[in-house]
This record gives structure tokens, C-alpha cells and sequence, in this order.
């Protein structure tokens, strides 16, 4: 409910203030800003791996399940709060696109990208209690079984593979979560494969059930939240290309700041204030990167923003270990208070602990995708 609350916040904000999606138009519009400005947006999406915002089309509710899982792995700044709570970097939730009245369902599958290493796929199905008449039935438990459609290559046949099959209590109703990799990994090395995914309900005797026994929401006929969903575990292999990418860096003459967020307001306005007296130690100061101000709004269901911080500050001889100096850094800076080499600066204040953030958002297919981006966050700063 407050996560639904918060998104309305969101779109209401947006709505009120048509302006908010070109904020930087508030600064000198002439050609070169305008320039800079966009290629900055550009860069800060390649940051977060896209190549254009997804464009989205008026508003749906992220799938409850999501939401959960955002706020088990994010704090509320979006910061991962553990790690080892996801294998991989991505969560991608897909709801069925056959909506029949069978228990049958396809999904489509074309937003992940081929380089996405599939981790786990399963389905989940919200299971209803059992139609009134029949709950004096004498069956207690049915046996679910989950099939993959296949063609068979040799003939117009179809054929079924089994991927998941489980005892449930008939008189049970709540969400239902049935492991289905092998078919999603077939499906995305060949997508003219995904055929369907079939449910049979059978008998301890193994006799085919009546579907009203055990049935389980359809997104046709059935509340939106309590939608048939596919959700999808994947690595998108970013870290380590991002280190690499890095690496190549390194010979750089400027020292960069790993996270350069486009100038908002706030960070101007702190600049200004404070580049006066540079004579301050090197410390973490706020950096709040606010994603309605950059226009992301529409898309990002949450944050609506992080602290990124950044590292400001002076690094002079003695540096204490409360200034975290390599020894490198502690070197520089002896050879510079003793003017021993002319030209050499103290050391420079940098971030060296840095952690991810989470993002939850609607991707070009309105599908709900939870991605982890590495070394987004100065957890401490140091002179290095
Ligand atoms: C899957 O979705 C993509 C993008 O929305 C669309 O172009 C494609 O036709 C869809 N495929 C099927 C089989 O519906
Ligand atoms: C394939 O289907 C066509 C008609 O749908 C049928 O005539 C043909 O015999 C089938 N072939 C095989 C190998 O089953």
C-alpha cells in the first residue's frame, strides 16, 4: 500500500509539474549546455545500463512480489543491504501475455538481452480456494504438475516435458512457486521454442482432476495482483565489464570521480559554498541524486533518488590513518611538504569503499525489472 502511495506520489508529481521531465532547461539554453546536457543524460544511462529511458505508457502496479523483494534487498536510499541475498544482478518479472481460460500460459521473453546468463526461472500462481460445492470433496491433496510444450521436430506434434510437480493441499490458497529453468533457458537460445507452459492437476491415484478443484488466478478473469508470473533470475555480467572498462581507464591524466551525477541544483549550490576555505579535511559530504529532477520519474518505481555522497577535502602532511592514505598517498605527500620535487600536489580525496544501489523499475515492455548497479555509492572517503 505505501509503495502504491508512493508511485501515485510519483506520477502526481510529474503530472503537476510538466517541467520537472527537462529540469535543466531552468539553466542557459543555449546550444553548447543543451549539448552537454544530453550527452550527460546519455552517459548517466550507460551508467545504468540502457541505451534510451524505456518509454512508458500511463501506469500499472508493480507486482507486489517485486516491491517485496525490493525492500528485502535495498534499504529505503535503494543501497543493497547484504550482497549475498541475490546470486546474481537482475530480477525480472514477466506476466502471462496468453490470459486463456485454460491453465496455459506464454510469456515473452524478448527484453532480456542474449548475454544474460539465466540463473533460476519460476513461475508463480496464486492458487484459489476450491469453488464452494466441491469442498466436501474427498481429495485432500492433487498433485500440480507444471509441463513445457515442445515441438517435435520430425512430426506437427507437440510434445510435453515435465519441469515441475508438487503435492498441494486442495483446500490451501496463497501464491504457489514452481521451478521451470530448463524451459526459459530453451526459450532464449531459441525463441520460436516457447510454445506454452501446460498444468495438469492429478489425483494421488493419478487420475485427471476437475480444474474447479484446484484453481489458480488468470490475469483474464482474476484481480491484477493475483496475475500468473514469471519471474526471472539473471546476471548480466556488467561487473565485471565494468571493471575491465575501468582498468582500460586508468591512464587518465584527470582523476575522475567515479560517479559524476549531471549537475543538480544541490550539488551546485553546496560547490559553491564550500569551495571558499578548501582547507577542510578530507571527509564524505551529501551528494543526492534526484531522479525526478533528471526526468527518470515515469520509470523508476523506486528510489526516487540516492545518495551517491562525494569526497572533498584536503589531504596535507601528516595524513593521521583516520585519512585512510595508501601508502602511496603517505609518500606523495612527505615529497610535497618537503618540496623535495617541484609540482607534486598533497594526494587527492577520493572514495575508496564503494557500494551498489538498487533500482526497480518498468522496462520497454512494461515488465517490472529490480537491477543491482556496482560502486554507485562513497561508502568512505580517503586520500589516495
Ligand atoms: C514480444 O514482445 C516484443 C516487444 O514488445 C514484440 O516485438 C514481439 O512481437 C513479441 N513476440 C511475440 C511472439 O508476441
Ligand atoms: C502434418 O500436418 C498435416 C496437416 O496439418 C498433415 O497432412 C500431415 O500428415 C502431418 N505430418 C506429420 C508428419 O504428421
Amino acid at each position: 500500500m505505501r509503495a502504491l502511495l508512493s508511485l501515485c506520489a510519483l506520477m502526481c508529481a510529474a503530472a503537476a509539474r510538466p517541467s520537472a521531465r527537462h529540469p535543466f532547461n531552468a539553466f542557459p539554453a543555449d546550444t553548447e549546455s543543451e549539448e552537454v546536457r544530453s550527452a550527460a543524460i546519455k552517459r548517466l544511462l550507460e551508467v545504468f545500463g540502457m541505451e534510451d529511458p524505456p518509454a512508458v505508457h500511463g501506469h500499472k502496479q508493480p507486482p507486489q512480489y517485486m516491491l517485496d523483494l525490493y525492500n528485502t534487498v535495498a534499504d529505503v536510499d535503494g543501497v543493497t543491504r547484504d550482497p549475498a541475498l541475490l546470486e546474481g544482478n537482475t530480477v525480472r518479472s514477466f506476466f502471462d501475455r496468453l490470459r486463456s481460460e485454460q491453465v496455459e500460459f506464454r510469456f515473452n521473453l524478448s527484453s532480456v538481452a542474449k548475454t544474460e546468463k539465466i540463473l533460476t526461472a519460476e513461475l508463480h500462481l496464486f492458487k484459489l480456494r476450491p469453488q464452494a460445492a466441491l469442498a466436501f470433496n474427498r481429495h485432500h491433496f492433487c498433485q500440480v504438475s507444471i509441463y513445457q510444450l515442445m515441438e517435435v521436430s520430425w512430426s506437427n506434434s507437440t510434445e510435453k516435458k515435465l519441469l515441475s510437480s508438487r503435492l498441494l493441499p486442495v483446500h490451501s490458497s496463497g501464491w504457489e512457486v514452481f521451478s521451470i529453468t530448463p524451459a526459459v533457458r530453451s526459450w532464449m537460445s531459441d525463441e520460436g521454442s516457447n510454445l506454452r507452459l501446460h498444468v495438469v492437476v492429478r489425483t494421488l491415484g493419478g487420475s485427471q482432476v476437475d480444474l474447479k478443484l484446484i484453481r489458480f488466478a488468470s490475469g483474464r478473469h482474476h484481480h491484477p495482483s493475483k496475475q500468473p508470473m514469471l519471474v526471472l533470475f539473471t546476471d548480466d555480467g556488467r561487473q565485471s565489464a565494468a571493471l575491465q572498462s575501468s582498468d582500460s581507464e586508468d591512464p587518465s591524466p584527470l582523476p575522475q570521480p567515479p560517479v559524476s551525477a549531471p549537475p543538480s541544483r544541490s550539488a551546485r549550490s553546496l560547490d559553491y559554498g564550500e569551495d571558499v576555505g578548501v582547507s577542510k579535511p578530507c571527509q564524505r559530504w551529501p551528494l543526492y541524486v534526484d531522479f525526478e529532477e533528471i526526468g527518470w520519474s515515469g520509470w523508476i518505481v523506486s528510489p526516487r533518488g540516492y545518495n551517491a555522497y562525494h569526497c572533498k577535502g584536503s589531504c596535507p602532511f601528516p595524513l593521521g590513518q583516520n585519512m585512510r592514505p595508501t601508502n602511496h598517498a603517505t609518500v606523495q605527500s612527505i615529497i610535497n611538504a618537503l618540496k623535495l620535487v617541484r609540482g607534486i600536489q598533497t594526494p587527492c580525496c577520493v572514495p575508496d569503499k564503494l557500494h551498489s544501489i538498487n533500482l526497480l523499475y518498468f522496462d520497454d515492455d512494461e515488465n517490472v525489472v529490480l537491477k543491482q548497479y556496482d560502486d554507485m555509492v562513497a561508502g568512505s572517503c580517503g586520500c589516495h
